[in-house]
């Protein structure tokens, strides 16, 4: 059955008017998976083919709108977690709030980012921005007592975009979460100054814009955006299932696509340290595998020139070892274009391997100006 052909099933048969269709009939059509997403009508994913080569997604692959822990994987126990006691809305940005106390910051830099981040947000905001700088010398020795330490801009036109900092660098985010004092959003979109909403949650609150996932000419699925986005804007979490590293491996090796079952595959592995005292962080991490169960961001294509990247966002700092992966724009997007990340990062030189073994490996075709020939 091809693309237009599955969509008129659902739509004719697949009835919500009268509510969510049983499970047996959500569970094998994607349209409908993603018409029970609780952000559907506010930011719709969409599918479209219109390559006339009737795919469609696979069978196998189901929506899912939070990742799943396997069997031996466990989040924390309610005693081993906590959260920030700060109840005045702008104090999630400082030193003071519990959630950013892992946070590495410069302070000489930090000042002087504030400053260029000031300069070129909103002027209307200026006069609040001349308040918060006396806060921040309050302490009457002319040295900062309160340094800005989270990762995003609070106010003006960036307001809950990445600082450029972050953005430059492979520091993981720590947010607030449901086990802290300060308030969420309370029209659950827009944060504004007004609302007394804590600025820190910014991946809590989940993707805020509508996607399209759209068949390639040659790379199958691709994911593009509907809407403008500015750099360092979050766009969604990578989401899968949680594996423990075993069940990872056995997977890896019954996989058909051998080598290329790593593309699916990400460790949680920003806070692995094989000398922490925490057992969860000194063995092999945990993996999430988005093959079969994922969100729309699983059909992101890999580019050489990429215009996302993926950061270890952690709230609970209980739950380090299951840590969220957030895809941030490192640049701005039109709207229509298709979104793209980096497989490797970057980190490994293919092109310098690529000299020497070409048979076997996978073409990029990524057509940026600087791209590396091969993918693996
Ligand atoms: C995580 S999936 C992305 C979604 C995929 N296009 C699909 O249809 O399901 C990764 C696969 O997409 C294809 N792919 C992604 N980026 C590519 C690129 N730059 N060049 C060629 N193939 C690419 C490769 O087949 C790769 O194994
Ligand atoms: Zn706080
Ligand atoms: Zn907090
Ligand atoms: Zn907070
Ligand atoms: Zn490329």
């Amino acid at each position: 059955m091809g693309d237009r052909d599955s969509y008129r099933e659902h739509f004719f048969n697949h009835n919500w008017k009268t509510g969510r269709p049983p499970s047996q009939v959500t569970d094998a059509c994607h349209w409908c998976q993603l018409r029970a997403f609780p952000t559907h009508k506010q930011y719709p994913v969409t599918i479209v083919n219109k390559t006339g080569d009737g795919a469609t997604l696979p069978k196998d692959f189901r929506f899912i709108t939070d990742s799943i822990l396997t069997q031996g994987v466990r989040a924390a126990e309610a005693s081993f977690r906590s959260g920030c006691a700060c109840t005045d809305a702008l104090a999630c940005r400082y030193d003071g709030c519990e959630c950013l106390s892992d946070m590495l910051w410069d302070e000489e830099e930090e000042e002087e980012e504030d400053e260029a981040d000031d300069n070129d947000s909103n002027s209307d905001s200026e006069p609040e921005v001349r308040d918060k700088r006396q806060l921040n010398y309050a302490n009457g020795n002319g040295k900062p007592n309160k340094r800005a330490k989270f990762a995003y801009h609070s106010q003006g036109a960036k307001a809950g975009l990445l600082r450029s900092r972050y953005l430059d660098s492979r520091e993981p985010i720590y947010e607030c979460h449901e086990g802290c004092a300060c308030a969420t959003s309370t029209d659950g979109d827009q944060m504004t100054d007004g609302d007394n909403a804590c600025v820190n949650r910014v991946v809590e609150r989940g993707r805020r814009i509508p996607l399209q996932i759209f068949r390639t000419e040659d790379r199958g699925w691709g994911v593009r955006t509907l809407v403008d986005l500015k750099k360092g804007q979050f766009v969604d979490r990578y989401l899968g299932e949680i594996l423990t590293a075993r069940e990872a491996n056995h997977r890896r090796s019954v996989s058909t696509m051998a080598r290329r079952k790593d593309v699916y595959l990400f460790a949680l592995d920003k806070f692995s340290d094989a000398d922490s005292l925490d057992s969860r962080l000194a063995g092999p991490p945990l993996e999430c595998d988005g093959e079969f169960r994922a969100g729309p961001t699983r059909f992101i294509n890999h580019s050489c020139s990429p215009n996302l990247r993926i950061f270890a966002r952690v709230g609970d700092h209980a739950d380090k070892h299951i840590h969220d992966l957030a895809f941030f724009t490192v640049r701005d997007i039109s709207a229509g274009d298709e979104l793209t990340f980096d497989y490797v990062d970057g980190i490994v030189n293919l092109a310098a391997d690529a000299r020497h073994h070409v048979e076997g490996m996978t073409p990029c075709l990524c057509k940026s100006a600087n791209c590396r020939k091969f993918l693996w």
